[in-house]
């Protein structure tokens, strides 16, 4: 028993892996007398695919044609994720637009996706072969002549004879729904001030996207140019009303707004702020009033289009947390190395990494500057920048493919755990090695080297699950050179199965005849109860548990261990003796779009809101650093303390931003300097048993760069059961969620 490292394995992607996004592998475009493209190096960016598989059907799970939903997740390590319970209620839905060819979590090694944006396109099939050529996975490619300004009031042009524009049978089917990505003509304003512009521009909109939609492509871009377009959201939001599963959006946001540009470029240099760094953001809000006008619709995205300057580190920072789609880069971004190739700068290297870690899609757009180099210079380039990012760690190995996917958390004690469940939890390389540590660092403590052979600690393994904790109190005391008697106390009568098997095949024969223990002896008694009301014949030298949650006390370990405390000696000890939750704020639209998504028939309307999800951040930009929330400690100080709270945390917020909810964290001290934690800055390296957990906002609030959000957090208890409540105060006051534990509660 104990860690098993060769299941330590990444999920398999549907499509057997074929190509390295994990994607089915790309026809080449089929039409009559067109070049045939290379199959090798296309992806294929559109495909749908299968909906994840889930090995618990308590709740169906919604299927995802997203790339990123790839993952099956009965294939995967986490299927019964350690603190949640997957495949219940939540989870990913369309992902609207994204189209990801890099796969479950790209972060790495993954190829990098890539079209090419032209401003006019003649001759589609031949700008498409061409296109394949160079190496790129798709085009962007104007639906209607850029330069065509239809006249739909005056004659004669309204009546004007003949296509609008090219007709579909130029390409296959297959190749508009997956090769093409439709630009909406750059003379539409819907916004304009003058009415014939504005009534035209209306009309030429909706022809456009309905000719999109006739077509299939799978995204049609679009550009921002202020921050006012409400005409525009409309027409785009009539479009996806009455289209509800058409074409994703792109809506192209340039870093920093042309204006703001600098006129002597210096090598890319970060741009200098002036004054309150207003500069920086413009563009943020044009995006961010779009959006909010599109009230978050799930298939609008952002199409970042990247320019020679970048704004400081914060600015970008913030970009970080928007459903990012596609990162458009000019190329006369590009600088020239000794060679004469296309390179990009440093800090422009940085920024696409981490783009790129955000599984976007690059867009090449403009002429080349780096002739007689070829085209496929640049494209080779980005290659290069995309596999020379750092490899991932093993925790983003092991998370992979449950990237911002929301899973309801563990409840270990009203429920009884699975088989697979408790498999995870024993993969973890880390955490069964602490509490080692930690248990052999007591057992010193507590028997002087002249007491060994005499004094007999006893230990309670509390929640014992399927033994991991039993053996590496085992391992301590052998170790330790110490003797202890072990009572293996658990209330899953499923799981005292496995421990009494341990007991009949190890425990009670193996390890008792070893010459362990002639000389350190141990031994075992399995106790098929509820720790709250067992009492053991001996009082208890240690209580040993592993009863934590995300948010350390969210599995009800302090009402557990509280339940259990009377059964230790005086001066006994508990491991772990404390730990403490953390609450950072974040912004994601990534996030709260899926919480809204995991909205169910039957229940309030908002409950989604009020409910904690155990999920691997991805696409967030946090806020401030965590903050501390509650604490407890065992034994309990003062045993008349209860076990309800209320904390009231301030957040000083550096960037005018969009607030969606909470990250929560934990940190816990074992035993002495032995801890674990999956705070950020304290993370036990390579520990994957817990995500962290997200309390959401029911609407996002706006915060502006200098602000403070302060947040009221409760934790509440009643006779059967405990609760979160929370509320923002500052800068505005958010609804308490939760009131009573109306949506959400954790069973005693
Ligand atoms: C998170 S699991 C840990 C299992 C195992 N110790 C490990 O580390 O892999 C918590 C275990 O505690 C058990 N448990 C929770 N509350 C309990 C209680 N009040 N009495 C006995 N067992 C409990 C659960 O059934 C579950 O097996």
């Amino acid at each position: 028993m104990g860690q098993r490292r060769d299941s330590h394995r990444a999920p398999e992607p549907p499509g057997n892996g074929i190509n390295p996004h994990g994607l089915l592998p790309l026809a080449p475009p089929t039409n009559e007398g067109f070049p045939l493209a290379p199959v090798m190096g296309w992806a294929h960016p559109f495909f749908p695919l299968a909906p994840p598989i889930t090995p618990r059907v308590d709740w169906p799970i919604r299927p995802s044609p997203s790339p990123i939903g790839l993952t099956r997740a009965s294939s995967h390590p986490l299927a019964e994720a350690p603190r949640a319970l997957i495949g219940q209620r939540s989870m990913r839905e369309e992902e609207g637009g994204s189209m990801a060819a890099a796969g479950p979590g790209a972060a790495g090694t993954a190829r990098v996706s890539s079209g090419r944006e032209l401003g006019c396109v003649p001759e589609v099939a031949a700008a498409l072969g061409a296109v394949a050529r160079q190496g790129f996975d798709f085009l962007c490619a104007p639906l209607f002549h850029p330069r065509h300004r239809r006249e739909f009031r005056l004659l004669p042009a309204k009546e004007r004879p003949g296509p609008q524009t090219r007709s579909d049978l130029l390409l296959a089917g297959r190749d508009w729904n997956t090769l093409i990505v439709g630009k909406v003509s750059p003379w539409i304003r819907p916004d304009s001030p003058l009415e014939a512009v504005r009534r035209n521009s209306e009309a030429a909109l909706q022809q456009e996207l309905d000719f999109a939609a006739y077509l299939g492509v799978p995204a049609v871009l679009l550009s921002l140019r202020g921050p006012h377009c409400p005409n525009l959201a409309r027409g785009l939001c009539a479009h996806l009303q009455g289209a509800p599963h058409g074409a994703a959006v792109w809506v192209r946001v340039p870093l920093l707004a042309p204006e703001d540009g600098r006129e002597d470029v210096i090598a890319n240099e970060e741009l200098v702020n002036e004054g309150d760094g207003r500069q920086e953001e413009r563009t943020w809000h044009w995006w961010h009033n779009f959006r909010t006008l599109c009230d978050y619709n799930k298939r609008v995205g952002l199409a970042l289009e990247v320019g020679p300057d970048l704004p400081s580190a914060e600015a970008i920072d913030r970009w970080l947390g928007e459903p990012l789609r596609a990162a458009i880069l000019p190329t006369s971004i590009f600088l020239t190395n000794k060679k004469g190739f296309p390179v990009l700068s440093r800090p422009h290297q940085r920024l696409l990494g981490r783009l790129l870690k955000l599984e976007v899609q690059v867009v090449l757009w403009g002429a080349p500057h780096h002739e007689p180099k070829p085209l496929s210079a640049y494209l080779q380039y980005l290659e290069h920048v995309g596999q020379n990012r750092p490899p991932p760690s093993a925790y983003e190995l092991f998370a992979r493919g449950y990237e911002d996917y929301l899973q309801c958390p563990l409840q270990p004690l009203m429920d009884n755990l699975e088989s697979q469940t408790y498999e995870v939890f024993e993969k973890d390389p880390i955490k069964y090695s602490q509490y080692q540590q930690a248990i052999y660092k007591c057992l010193l403590d507590r028997v002087p080297e002249e007491e060994k052979e005499t004094n007999v600690q006893v230990v309670l393994v509390l929640g014992a699950g399927r033994g991991p904790l039993v053996n590496a109190a085992l391992r301590a005391a052998r170790m330790a050179q110490r003797r202890i008697r072990v009572y293996a106390v658990e209330k899953n009568p499923n799981a005292v199965v496995t421990l009494q098997s341990w007991q009949y095949e190890e425990w009670g024969s193996q390890v008792l005849q070893s010459w362990q223990y002639e000389e350190w002896g141990s031994q075992v008694s399995v106790v098929p109860r509820d720790m709250r009301e067992w009492r053991p014949p001996e009082a208890a030298d240690l209580l040993v548990s592993e009863l934590l949650g995300s948010f350390g006390d969210n599995e009800l370990a302090p009402e557990c261990l509280d339940g259990a405390q009377p059964c230790l000696k005086e001066g006994g000890v508990s491991i772990p003796c404390s730990y403490t939750s953390f609450l950072a704020p974040l912004s994601s639209s990534k996030l709260y779009n899926e919480v809204r998504g995991c909205r169910e028939r039957d229940r309030h309307p908002e409950a989604q809101f009020e409910t904690p999800y155990v999920v691997r951040l991805h696409n967030f930009h946090q806020l401030a650093a965590p903050q501390p929330c509650f604490t407890f400690r065992h034994p309990k100080p003062d045993p008349s303390e209860d076990n309800s709270r209320y904390r009231v945390l301030s957040f000083p917020v550096g960037v005018t931003t969009a607030l969606h909810g909470f990250a929560g964290y934990f940190e816990t001290t074992l035993y002495a300097d032995v801890t674990l934690s999956i705070r950020p800055e304290t993370h036990s390296p390579g520990m994957f048993s817990w995500f962290p957990i997200f309390f959401p906002l029911k609407q996002p609030m706006a915060v502006q760069a200098g602000q403070r959000v302060v947040l009221s957090f409760w934790r509440r208890a009643a006779p059967q059961k405990v609760w979160y409540e929370w509320a923002v105060t500052e800068p505005r006051c958010s609804a308490l969620h939760n009131p009573a534990g109306r949506s959400y509660t954790i069973g005693l």
